[in-house]
């Protein structure tokens, strides 16, 4: 698995990594714009908004959002990363955390309209993946809604098609969603939407 430094190595060509295996419609990536636009359209359904970022990266969507008006709160544990995003966002708040650790003290003291988190989470394993989520859920104003977008599938049958399909480019390291395997750890308040053959949304609404 990457660490901060893995990803700071990365960070200058990451976006040039996720538009050729976008395009060519492959794992990890195929999906991605349809992805983050799914997750851009909805939070824009708000007007200038409360939204936190977590693993923003080079800021691809959360530069769209702030650039839109919307109050950006990010953490990521890339210095490299926060950098190339620091430039698209020189008023948002971005934090550098390494989220194996919770959340940071300063994020706990706020309340979101929304969370945003892109391809960032399938590094935690799935019980921190759950923990994490709820603690996520305890920061979103009434009606907010925890939005993360990831290599994901209905099913551990999905998953194993896909594992097999891209065996030499597999990443054993990485925790993917299972949609089927993690729904009932979130009271089902949580809907998936697949968006590609190996990523999609899940929508988790704070009721
Ligand atoms: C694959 S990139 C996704 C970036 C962006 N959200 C996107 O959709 O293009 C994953 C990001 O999550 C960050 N990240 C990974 N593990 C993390 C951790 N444990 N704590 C904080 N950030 C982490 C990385 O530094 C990186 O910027």
């Amino acid at each position: 698995m990457l660490n901060n430094k893995g990803f700071n190595l990365w960070a200058d060509n990451y976006d040039q990594t996720v538009q050729v295996r976008e395009e060519n419609n492959q794992y990890p990536f195929a999906g991605y714009k349809k992805i983050l636009n799914t997750i851009y359209n909805e939070v824009m359904l708000k007007n200038h908004s409360d939204v936190l970022d977590i693993g923003f990266g080079t800021g691809v969507l959360t530069s769209k959002l702030y650039e839109n008006g919307h109050q950006m709160d990010g953490i990521d544990f890339s210095s490299k990363m926060i950098s190339i995003a620091k430039i698209k966002m020189p008023d948002a708040n971005l934090i550098e955390w390494d989220i194996s650790n919770g959340l940071p003290l300063e994020i706990k003291r706020n309340k979101y309209d929304s969370i945003i988190s892109t391809y960032a989470l399938h590094h935690l394993e799935d019980k921190e993946k759950i923990l994490f989520i709820n603690n996520l859920l305890s920061l979103l104003k009434k009606n907010g809604k925890l939005f993360i977008g990831d290599v994901s599938f209905q099913t551990r049958e999905e998953l194993e098609i896909c594992r097999l399909d891209n065996i030499d480019y597999w990443d054993d390291d990485e925790f993917y969603f299972v949609y089927s395997e993690i729904s009932a750890s979130l009271q089902n308040k949580c809907h998936f939407y697949p968006m590609s053959h190996c990523g999609g949304v899940f929508i988790i609404e704070n009721s």
